[in-house]
C-alpha cells in the first residue's frame, strides 16, 4: 500500500553527532579499571543500549555478572557517566556529522515532522550543545519506557507524539539494536553504517553525507 511519508524520527549518538566514540571511550575506560578490556567489534554490541543494560553486557563480557551489588553498579554507571558529561561539555555546532544540517532542512523544507528517539539521558543537553533543539518536535524521555532498544517502543512512542502512524515515519539508527527497535514498530528503517552492521536495515548509506531525502522517500513509497 503507497503510504505518504510524514515524519522523520532519529537516533542521536552516532547520527546527528559523533557521541558514539565518546561513548566508546568513557566504557573502555571503565572496562580497563575493572579489568575488562574490549574492542571495537564488542562496542557495536552497546550502540543504542541503555546505560545499566550497557554496563551488564560489559560484566557479562568480563564473566564478572555477579561480581558487583545494584549499588556498585550504580556506582560504576555514575563513573561512566561522569566522565562522559565531560566529554560532551565540549560540544559545538561544528561537532554536526557531514550533511545532517542540510538533511534535516530538507525534512523540514518538505513539511516532515521530526522527533528525537535517543536512549540517551543526556540526548537534550546534547542537541542544545549542537543548536538544534528547535528542529524537533518532540524529544521521547527514555526515562518513560518500560524497556529500551531494541524493543520497539521508543520509536512507537515517537510516532505516537508525533501523532502519527509508525507506516507514516521512517527511523534513522546507527545501531543495530537501534535498527531492530525500528523495524520491530513496523517502521521504514535508514540505517547509517556498514554493509554489515546495517543488513537488517530497510536501506543504509554508509556516511551521513549520503542521506538523501529524495531516495529515502521513494524507498519508502515502495515498501
Ligand atoms: C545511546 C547510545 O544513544 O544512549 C548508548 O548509543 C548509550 O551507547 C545510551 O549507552 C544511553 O546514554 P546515556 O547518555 O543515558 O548514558
Ligand atoms: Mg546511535
Amino acid at each position: 500500500m503507497f503510504m505518504v511519508l510524514k515524519g522523520v524520527i532519529f537516533d542521536l549518538d552516532g547520527v546527528i553527532t559523533d557521541t558514539a566514540e565518546f561513548h566508546f571511550r568513557a566504557w573502555q575506560d571503565l572496562g580497563e579499571k575493572i579489568a575488562i578490556p574490549f574492542d571495537r567489534e564488542f562496542n557495536e554490541k552497546l550502540k543504542g543500549i541503555s546505560r545499566m543494560d550497557s554496563l551488564e553486557r560489559i560484566l557479562e563480557h568480563g564473566g564478572k555478572n555477579n561480581a558487583y551489588t545494584i549499588e556498585e553498579k550504580e556506582a560504576l554507571a555514575k563513573e561512566k557517566n561522569d566522565d562522559y558529561v565531560e566529554l560532551i561539555k565540549e560540544i559545538t555546532p561544528a561537532d554536526i556529522l557531514p550533511g545532517v544540517k542540510k538533511f534535516l532542512d530538507d525534512c523540514l523544507a518538505a513539511g516532515l515532522k521530526l522527533g528525537l528517539a535517543s536512549a540517551s539521558k543526556n540526548g537534550p543537553a546534547i542537541l542544545e550543545n549542537l543548536g538544534l533543539t528547535d528542529y524537533f518536535e518532540i524529544v521521547v524521555d527514555p526515562a518513560s519506557l518500560a524497556n529500551g532498544k531494541p524493543d520497539p517502543e521508543i520509536f512507537l512512542k515517537g510516532a505516537e507524539m508525533l501523532g502519527l502512524t509508525p507506516a507514516e515515519c521512517v527511523g534513522v539508527e546507527d545501531a543495530e539494536a537501534g535498527v531492530e527497535s525500528i523495524n520491530g514498530a513496523g517502521m521504514f528503517s535508514v540505517g547509517v553504517g556498514t554493509a554489515d552492521s546495517m543488513k537488517e536495515a530497510d536501506m543504509f548509506v554508509e556516511n551521513t553525507a549520503d542521506l538523501d531525502l529524495e531516495a529515502i522517500i521513494k524507498a519508502h513509497s515502495g515498501k
